[in-house]
């Protein structure tokens, strides 16, 4: 039987452990939430594909496992067009970005991930080339060393980032498509999700089951479905369908409480209480305080805490606020 392009089959344990792929949406239907992103990118990548232009540079930004390399995919599927994938770290010398570039196709899609992490002289030759479509290289040291100039095919750069404060203001003027930045999702999204995910792990559960899972995934997809997978395997362990007692049973063993929070969460909340009376007190010293990089605490942490209301950012620096009090202390 073939049971290639039907979604909704359970798929075969899957030895490479690439899971991650298979649950990833593959069109906009299952891209669940960010509506507005998704209305504004559907125009704009519309509107270029019927002038058969490339789309103009687009910039995504937001916490880790939000959706951004799932959109950038979204939108070279729907301009038709090869994606080439890299990130900043990945990019050392600007070679390296030269050759990406010059090997691109016609209305390639270029998708750089952590784009923050690039070094200033290789933003510097992004800039003409997302400007003008131009590679400037320098060739030869000192006095004798000029400028050539090569055309690069039009392309669409996707750049994701966590750290939209980091970039360079210069760069960020350049997306000119549009700069979107992914929201939190909602317990509903997050429960519409963990519904499709099931279905492709082909795990038997009720919706008012996922719905209790999905308040506990930090308001995050990625989190969503790495939660789906462990709570599987203890049903599968213990033989049992995946019901509330094998979801409570799980985070209990993950140490997630009932917000969500995990270990290193409930630390940085507990230093700031304990250690610091409350707050205000400054990004490093929470880090030196909890032995967290201070860009764990600024991506990963901090943004939830904000959301959920356990912690403000002032002008002085973070404070606890009552709910985080009363959460630590029940
Ligand atoms: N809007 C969404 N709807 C459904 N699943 C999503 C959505 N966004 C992300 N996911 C799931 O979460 C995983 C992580 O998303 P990803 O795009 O890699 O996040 P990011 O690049 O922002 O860290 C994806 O593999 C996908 O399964
Ligand atoms: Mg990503």
């Amino acid at each position: 039987m073939n049971t290639q392009g039907d979604t909704h089959k359970p798929i075969e344990r899957d030895s490479s452990g690439n899971l991650d792929q298979t649950l990833r949406p593959q069109s906009w239907e299952e891209y669940v939430g960010q509506a507005k992103t998704k209305e504004n990118l559907r125009i704009l990548l519309t509107a270029a594909r019927e002038r058969g232009h490339a789309a103009e540079h687009i910039l995504l930004y937001g916490p880790p496992g939000l959706g951004k390399t799932t959109l950038a995919h979204l939108i070279s599927k729907t301009l038709g067009t090869n994606m080439r994938t890299t990130s900043g770290p990945a990019i050392e010398r600007v070679g390296d970005l030269a050759a990406i570039l010059t090997n691109l196709s016609p209305g390639d899609v270029l998708f750089i991930d952590e784009i923050h992490r690039l070094s200033k002289s290789i933003e510097e030759v992004l800039y003409p080339a997302m400007e003008s479509g131009v590679l400037d290289i320098i060739i030869g040291k000192g006095p004798s060393a000029r400028t050539v100039q090569l055309d690069l095919p039009p392309f669409t750069l996707v750049a994701a980032t966590t750290r939209m404060s980091l970039l360079s203001s210069p760069l960020r003027s350049r997306f000119s498509g549009g700069t979107f930045r992914l929201e939190f999702y909602t317990d509903d999204e997050i429960a519409h999700i963990l519904k499709r995910s099931a279905e492709l792990l082909g795990v038997n559960v009720h919706e008012e089951t996922l719905a209790h899972i999905a308040k506990r995934c930090r308001a995050t997809p990625r989190t969503a479905n790495y939660l789906l997978k462990r709570c599987r395997d203890l049903a599968q362990l213990e033989g049992t369908d995946l019901s509330n007692d094998i979801i409570d049973k799980t985070f209990d063993l993950l140490e997630i409480d009932t917000l969500g929070l995990t270990g290193p969460d409930r630390a940085l909340l507990f230093a700031i209480i304990h250690k610091f009376n409350g707050g205000p007190v400054g990004l490093n010293t929470m880090a030196a305080a909890t032995g967290e990089e201070m860009s764990t605490i600024e991506d990963v942490l901090e943004p939830y805490l904000i959301r959920q209301g356990l912690i403000e950012r002032t002008p002085r620096g973070r404070i606890a606020s009552s709910l985080a009090y009363t959460h630590l202390n029940p």
